[in-house]
């Protein structure tokens, strides 16, 4: 039995359509708000059959549920841990950090108590420090805070520090640290939301540089470690190193419509994030700035993925082309809702 936590999220469905190819029971958490019909409709664009579909037993479980997360993991062989809250807003610190944390040591807990064979955690670059002199972050790349560090590295670093304690534990574990995903997902949260964002109108682009990846090589990285003899190390999975101005013009492009052609400068951006901050404040709208991504999109950050390739034998996908698979899949699904 093969259990993934976060199964109707980006990387968890697009996981999800893969291991129905494998044959082999599945049981997947969802919550009772989570959207499988999304989850349905992505296996069927993506050539499953709704019996694949249905074959995953869903299970509703939070991962802050401890009691509940070691009965459902019972039986289970391998874990795929993908669930986790992705924000950058600050009035979600305390919630995200406490699900990220807390909620990977309960799932750790489980899976040491339930004897699984092997544990794949879903980390991020963010869970990485930033390299010195500007050279790309490795997996050796050290943890270092500063005032700056977002909320959600700090979440994110400390749930893999949990994972590396079941480790020493005893259970045997492999980690990818993904960069910036890009693949059709929830358009209101996570990476998926870059589209909506340019969808809806953007002027300004920030000045800063990061790693953008397919989420099929994030999964399929995934697939190769829990098959493989290779047991507690970590593997930055990240296709390019891409400019956001790059990658918003040609998402834009993707998307016709226009792409944004104004570089914001910090004190531009820090005027934007107040003036979103009060926005969502005022009318309940989520704010698509916030102070801590205001500040990561003006950082130049570059990820190396050597060790990727030269272990996994990954060969990263284009970016420009995951972009416009993305896109027609949005586009396909606003087609969708305007007729339904
Ligand atoms: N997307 C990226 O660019 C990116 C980059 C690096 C790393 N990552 C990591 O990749 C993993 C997957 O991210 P994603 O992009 O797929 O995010 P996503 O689309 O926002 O999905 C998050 C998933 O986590 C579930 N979840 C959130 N809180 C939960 C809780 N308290 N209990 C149980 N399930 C919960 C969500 O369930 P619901 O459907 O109920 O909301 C959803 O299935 C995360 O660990 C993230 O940190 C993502």
């Amino acid at each position: 039995m093969i259990f993934v936590t976060g199964g109707t999220g980006l990387v968890g469905a697009h996981l999800l359509a893969e291991l129905v190819l494998e044959n082999r029971p599945i049981r997947a958490s969802r919550r009772s708000n989570s959207n499988l019909d999304r989850v349905r409709r992505l296996f069927l664009q993506l050539g499953r059959t709704e019996a694949q579909f249905q074959a995953i037993e869903w299970v509703e479980l939070d991962l802050l549920d401890g009691p509940k997360m070691f009965d459902q993991l019972k039986g289970v062989e391998e874990v795929y841990h993908c669930a986790a809250m992705v924000s950058f807003d600050s009035g979600d610190a305390k919630k995200m950090v406490q699900i990220n944390i807390s909620g990977t040591a309960n799932v750790v807990n489980a899976a040491l108590e339930n004897k699984v064979r092997k544990f794949c955690h879903v980390s991020s670059t963010a869970a990485l420090g930033p390299a010195p002199n500007g050279l790309p972050v490795t997996e050796k790349t050290k943890w270092k805070t500063s005032k700056r560090t977002s909320n959600y590295s700090i979440s994110k670093h400390f749930a893999e520090r949990e994972v590396w304690r079941g480790a020493e534990e005893g259970l045997s574990v492999v980690v990818v640290n993904p960069c910036i995903v890009i693949g059709p997902g929830n358009w209101g949260s996570s990476s998926a939301q870059l589209f909506q964002t340019l969808w809806e109108g953007m002027k300004f682009f920030p000045s800063g540089a990061n790693a953008f990846v397919d989420v099929r090589d994030v999964v399929e990285a995934m697939q190769r470690l829990m098959k493989s003899d290779i047991e507690n190390e970590r593997f930055l999975v990240t296709g390019e190193n891409l400019s956001y101005k790059q990658v918003f013009d040609w998402i834009a492009e993707s998307l016709n419509v226009p792409a944004p052609s104004i570089a914001a400068s910090r004190w531009m951006l820090s005027i934007a994030w107040r003036w979103e901050w009060l926005q969502e404040k005022l009318t309940g709208k989520m704010a698509k700035i916030t102070r801590e991504n205001a500040h990561s999109a003006q950082q130049v950050r570059a990820f190396s993925n050597h060790k990727a390739k030269e272990v996994l034998s990954m060969e990263f996908r284009p970016v420009r082309a995951a972009i416009k698979l993305t896109a027609n899949y949005f586009k396909k699904e606003l087609a969708q809702n305007s007729t339904a």
